[in-house]
């Protein structure tokens, strides 16, 4: 075998290698056991340097069809953006601390002041639908470390700019950032 093809045999095999570690990550594949430590599982900011996201169970990720469950750490002084997406969603704080920041009037033409809402350590809320709301780790020396479980995966979260930016005209971010490989996987896959 000449140096040439060798190299792209050798370019093939990491190519392949590449697409199927990709492709493991987004399906429910065999072989991974039932009970798993939550600290082998894929843990990244997707882009957003405060944020600290594992998809413990995930639609796109794992198949789940009614439910998703993620656990995230936000650094101090940090936070979600104004957001809201016709989804169920629970919170349970872990540790740390914060603000929850509720705007319930959705059925006026944009969110306006949002109602402030501290929580703590062992906290838990949750967000009524379709309300703007945002997340945000008050506390300037701890980060903040929930459990979310949403309905009706995978969520579609309309974003706000602003408290006064109109319903109609915030931006859908579908899908949300650390959907993205997944939701591209069955197009690299017919390649
Ligand atoms: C949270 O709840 C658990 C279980 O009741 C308890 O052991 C822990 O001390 C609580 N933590 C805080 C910060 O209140």
């Amino acid at each position: 075998m000449g140096v040439e093809s060798s190299v792209t045999v050798l370019a093939l095999t990491l190519l392949l290698f590449c697409l199927k570690s990709e492709a493991s990550n987004c399906q429910p594949s065999e072989g991974v056991p039932l009970v798993k430590s939550i600290d082998e599982l894929p843990q990244d900011n997707y882009g957003i340097p405060a944020l600290s996201h594992i998809t413990i169970a995930g639609s796109l990720l794992h198949g789940m069809k009614e439910v998703e469950v993620w656990l995230e750490t936000i650094a101090p002084g940090s936070g979600t953006p104004i957001h809201r997406h016709s989804c169920e969603e629970v919170f349970v704080v872990l540790k740390g601390s914060g603000t929850l920041y509720l705007a319930t009037n959705s059925h006026l033409e944009y969110p306006g002041q949002p109602q402030e809402f501290p929580f703590f350590a062992n906290s838990t809320f949750h967000i009524p639908v379709n309300d703007a709301h945002q997340v945000w780790n008050t506390n300037q020396d701890e980060d903040l470390h929930f459990l979310v479980i949403i309905s009706r995966p995978p969520i579609k979260a309309f974003i706000y700019n602003d408290w006064f930016m109109p319903h109609t005209a915030a931006n859908l971010k579908f899908p949300i950032f650390w959907d993205e490989q997944c939701f591209q996987t069955p197009a690299k896959d017919e390649l």
